[in-house]
């Protein structure tokens, strides 16, 4: 059995730097920086975090909402979209991901679209 992407992505400590500079990056991203202007850093960079310590095959640390739950009515873009993946795959590679856990992550990204865009 290999690792966990959980594991391979250096665990909940790994996985917390890769989210606190993914958030870092929107807030420099002028796609979407406007889109959390009201929002408290440190509570979505937790969220960022813990969702996906629990969605790569961590412990089970996640506490909000679910995807859809989370950006129902909030008229979210294809663009914007690409904005967050963008960002995403920046803070892969400043991190010294592998090539084949940036594919991973990308694709499970990815994957989450049709529960994001115009929901
Ligand atoms: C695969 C892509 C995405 C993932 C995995 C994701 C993940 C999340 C998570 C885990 C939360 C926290 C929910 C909660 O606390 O209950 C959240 C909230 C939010 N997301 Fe996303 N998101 C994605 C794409 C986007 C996009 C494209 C936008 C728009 C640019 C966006 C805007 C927001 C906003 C404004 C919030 C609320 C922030 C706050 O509570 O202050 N998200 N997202």
């Amino acid at each position: 059995m290999g690792q966990s992407l959980f594991e391979r992505l250096g665990g909940a400590e790994g996985i917390t730097r890769l989210a606190n500079d993914v958030v870092d990056n929107h807030m420099a991203n002028k796609a979407i920086a406007t889109r959390f202007a009201n929002s408290d850093l440190a509570k979505i960079k937790n969220a960022a975090a813990t969702f996906f310590i629990t969605g790569t095959g961590g412990p089970d640390v996640y506490k909000g909402k679910d995807m859809l739950a989370a950006h129902k009515g909030m008229n979210i873009s294809a663009h914007e979209f690409m904005a967050v993946l963008n960002d995403a795959l920046a803070a892969l590679q400043k991190n010294n991901i592998g090539q084949r856990e940036q594919e991973e992550v990308l694709f499970v990204l990815y994957s989450m679209r049709s529960q994001i865009v115009l929901v």
